[in-house]
Parts: structure tokens; sequence; C-alpha cells
């Protein structure tokens, strides 16, 4: 941050928003119409994405002084990888078509090789899984699985993770089915949108078995053989299975309460993704860090990941102090995609990265340790 004081003394001010206001707004300007419905658009009239960031504002962090924070520490290990920060960029469908170059994926594992901040891979990517990997240079990845219904496909794209170097595998629950979004629905793009995401089955020996003739020779039979496996309900019953098909830590996104914490605990799975989807699934949820202490409790002691309203550094902080292990972002690194690439995602990684350790300084937290519910307080005000 000296440097942009620095520079800005000199006159030069930076090119890329440092205020997310000004970035969500700055990238809605350079997407289509129908991006940014699907980008930025959440489920029905959009309370519970609403209240994700505004619930952020319950909680305080008090400051303590004079406590020795010249160093701070922000590094953490999460299933067996060293990471920098506990900062991770959550799954993103079709983010690739963000990119000006149509390549999101690629410049997302672009921006996770610079910085160190590892990238978790959706399956709904537009260039395949591979070829995202080998763009993310030391820093680890992980892989995002929405389970097919076809178990052979799903062992399929796992096996496939695995050989291509990722650490963990994400497996969410929560969007078996696409949330009801409005915005979406008005533009009508959401199923077109969906054809551009399907590198990862085109590649897929299992699903390729599946077809009568090749994506290239008959798409619109491999778009509708894709769309009856994609939606699958996963139930409790399919969990063992699930967690039989690797040895990679596996981790369960979109929980939101204690009770299913602990069935996925007792189910052997490695770590919980307290989530609720940037409030883009259900509308009339909670908010997503008024989930966070329960699923945490439940998870006792087992990593918890935390997505859904992160905006700030300050958020990140409150996420942390509230237990989560690691947090992830989703929207505002797609708009740091939209508007300059890779270097756009790395900006906005590290602008948050940078208020967090400043925060840490100010008040009195230097490590991670420190940063425990006690560190917060609600805020009179916001009831
Ligand atoms: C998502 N999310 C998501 N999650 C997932 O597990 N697989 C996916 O393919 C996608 N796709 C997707 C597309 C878009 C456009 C968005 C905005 C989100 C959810 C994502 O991983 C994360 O949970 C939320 O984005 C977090 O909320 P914020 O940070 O956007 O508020």
């Amino acid at each position: 941050q000296y440097e942009i004081y620095l520079a800005g003394l000199g006159g030069v001010l930076p090119q890329l928003p440092m205020r997310f206001d000004e970035l969500e707004r700055r990238a809605e300007a350079a997407l289509s119409p129908s991006l940014v419905s699907y980008i930025a658009g959440g489920a029905g009239d959009e309370f519970t994405q609403r209240i994700n960031t505004s619930a952020f504002e319950q909680w305080g962090l008090v400051p303590r002084m004079l406590r020795p924070t010249a160093e701070r520490d922000l590094s953490v290990e999460l299933f067996g990888m060293a990471l920098p920060s506990p900062l991770l960029m959550s799954p993103v469908g079709i983010v690739g078509l963000a990119a000006q170059d149509g390549h999101g994926d690629i410049a997302t594992a672009r921006a996770a090789a610079i910085t160190g901040i590892p990238m978790i891979a959706s399956t709904l990517s537009v260039d395949p899984l591979e070829a995202v990997a080998a763009e993310m240079g030391d820093t680890p990845g992980l892989f995002q699985l929405y389970t097919p219904t076809d178990r052979d496909v799903a062992a399929s794209l796992v096996n496939r993770a695995e050989a291509a170097g990722y650490k963990a595998i994400v497996v969410t629950v929560d969007a078996w089915i696409p949330g009801w979004r409005p915005r979406d629905l008005s533009t009508s793009n959401f199923p077109q949108l969906r054809g551009h995401c399907l590198a990862n089955y085109f590649t897929d020996p299992a699903f390729l078995a599946l077809l009568d003739k090749t994506p290239v020779d008959d798409l619109s039979a491999a778009v509708a053989k894709w769309a009856q496996l994609f939606g699958n309900m996963l139930t409790w019953d399919d969990l063992p299975w699930l967690r039989s098909l690797t040895d990679l830590p596996m981790i369960v996104k979109g929980i939101g309460n204690g009770e299913d914490a602990r069935r996925v605990k007792d189910a052997g799975f490695d770590g919980i993704f307290c989530s609720n989807h940037g409030g883009r699934q259900a509308n009339g949820g909670r908010s997503a860090i008024d989930t966070l202490p329960e699923v945490v409790e439940a998870a006792d002691g087992l990593p918890v990941l935390f997505d859904s309203g992160i905006r700030s550094g300050a958020d990140i902080v409150k996420a942390l102090a509230l237990g989560a292990t690691a947090v992830g972002i989703g929207r505002p690194y797609v708009y740091g995609l939209a508007l300059a690439g890779a270097e756009g995602i790395v900006h906005v990684l590290r602008s948050l990265l940078a208020e967090t350790d400043l925060i840490m300084a100010v008040d009195g937290y230097p490590t991670l340790a420190d940063l425990q519910p006690n560190a917060l307080r609600r805020n009179l005000f916001a009831g």
C-alpha cells in the first residue's frame, strides 16, 4: 500500500478500482448484459444475496493496541497444502466467458500461479481441467465436482483431476438444479451460456463412450446427454461412494447448518465448505456468515471453508474470527477478470489481502490464531 500511496503523491493513480462498488460497476459496463445477469444475479429478489454482504456489518473487530504486530503471518496449512494466506478463489462455472479472449479459466489459473492463491476449478469450465491445471505453476489447485448421474463419468472426472495434479476435490451439493434467478430468466441466456462450459465433458472418455456421435458431429445430442447427466440430486446415501472415488482430500460445498456439517464429518470427508452459493440458489435463506458459527462448532476441528458475501479484507477478518479456516471469493475476482484478465484478478486478490493484513496490523492480531470469536463484538447500530 505504501507503493500506491507514494505513487499517488506523485500524481499516479491506480488504473484498476480500489473499491468494490466501483470494481463491480466498471466490470458490469465491460461485460455483455447476459453475462452481467449470469454473474451478478442471484435467486429471487436477491434478498439472501444482499444480506450475505450486509450481515458482516453486525460484527465489529475489537481493537487491541500496543501488541506487537510489526510482523504478521497469514499463512495456513490446508489439506496438506502450505498456503501463503487463507484466501481461495471459489469455483465459478463459465467464468471463461468473462475474459476478453473467452479463456477466463486459464487466466484465473495464471493469477493463481502469480499470487500463490489457489483456484478451485469448476466442473463447468470453458477449458478442460488439464489445461487449467497446467497454468497454475507451483500453486496447488482444487477441483470442484458437480457430480454427474453416471457414476463412471463421475469417477472419470475425479481420476482426471487427480492425474492432472489437483490436490483436493470439492463436491458441490447445493446446485444440482439451477436456482430461480429472475435476471437469468428474463434474459433467457442461461441455457445458451451453459453450452460453453462443457469442455470437461467433451474431453472425457467415459462421457464420450455414452454418445453415438462425437460432440463435433452432433453438438445438440452431446449437450442433451450432458443435461441428462447434470441434474444429479445427491443424497446422504451417495456420500460413501463419493468418498471412495479418491484418496485425495474431499470437501463438501454448500453446507449451512450444524447437523449437516456433522454428517459430512461422520461420512469421512476432510473439510466442510460453508456457503450458500453466493445467494444464487435459494432466496429466503439466512446470510451465509450467520450460519458459519454453528457449522464451525459441529465441524469440531475439521477445516471449514467459507464463502458467500466477502467483499473486503474486513469481511475476511470477521469470517476467520468466526472460525473459518480459509475463505473463498466468487464475484470479486470475476470482476477483476472482466476488467483486466489475470492482472485484474491479481489486483483484486492483492487488494483484499493488503486490507486484511493492515487490519490485523492496526487492530493487534498478528496471526490467524489470534483471530478468535472473542475478537468480535456485535455492532449495536446494526441491531
Ligand atoms: C458460482 N458458484 C459456483 N459454485 C460451484 O461450486 N461451482 C460452480 O460452477 C459455480 N459457478 C458459479 C458461477 C457464478 C457466476 C458465480 C457468481 C458463482 C458459487 C461460488 O463458488 C461461490 O460459492 C459464490 O460465488 C460465493 O459468493 P460471492 O463471493 O460471489 O458473494
